[in-house]
């Protein structure tokens, strides 16, 4: 015999199981999608280490930046995001972040790419910080969702050295 608040508990329960069978299967369907991206950037050159006339330390450089962020691009994706950074530690800041060079890869056709480049933006640092001094490489994508949260990912390359001396 069965009470009505004990079929009532049983109808309740059956709900809240298939709401959270519901909530399960679309967080599913969010991580099936496994991008594989991979991305690579060289340094080729330091073209240009010099004190500027402001008293700052400017570099010049050419890179070599290869990608195939296809697999970042679903139906949810607008555009994808990506630039090169240098980074390097002064002893005011420990971590200095300057931005090479970027691009916005509007659609999955233009997300294989190899190319070479120059610096786009300027690398300079207050006074001669530079001289000699370590560099990691950092290549950063940010994938802009229509709807949803962003997602972002890099890679880093290790132990680049500006010159001892300017040129
Ligand atoms: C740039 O990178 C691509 C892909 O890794 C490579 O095939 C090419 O030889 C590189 N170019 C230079 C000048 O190193
Ligand atoms: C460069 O990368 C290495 C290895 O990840 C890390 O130990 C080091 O702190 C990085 N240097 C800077 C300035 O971010």
């Amino acid at each position: 015999m069965h009470s009505y608040g004990n079929r009532m508990g049983n109808l309740l329960t059956v709900a809240a199981l298939s709401l959270g069978a519901i909530c399960a299967m679309a967080s599913l369907c969010d991580h099936l999608h496994v991008p594989s991206p991979s991305a690579h950037a060289q340094v080729l050159k330091i073209s240009r280490f010099r004190k500027h006339r402001s008293g700052d330390d400017e570099v010049g450089l050419e890179l070599n930046v290869s990608a195939n962020l296809q697999s970042t691009f679903t139906w949810n994706t607008k555009q994808v995001f990506l630039f090169v950074a240098a980074e390097y530690e002064t002893p005011k800041n420990s971590i200095n972040q300057i931005s090479l060079w970027d691009r916005i890869i509007p659609a999955k056709e233009y997300a294989d790419f190899s190319i070479h480049i120059k610096n786009k933006y300027r690398f300079t640092d207050q006074g001669n910080n530079l001289q000699g001094k370590e560099f990691n490489l950092t290549l950063c994508w940010q994938v802009m969702p229509k709807s949803g949260r962003m997602f972002a990912d890099k890679i880093v390359m290790t132990r680049y050295r500006l010159p001892d001396k300017y040129q």
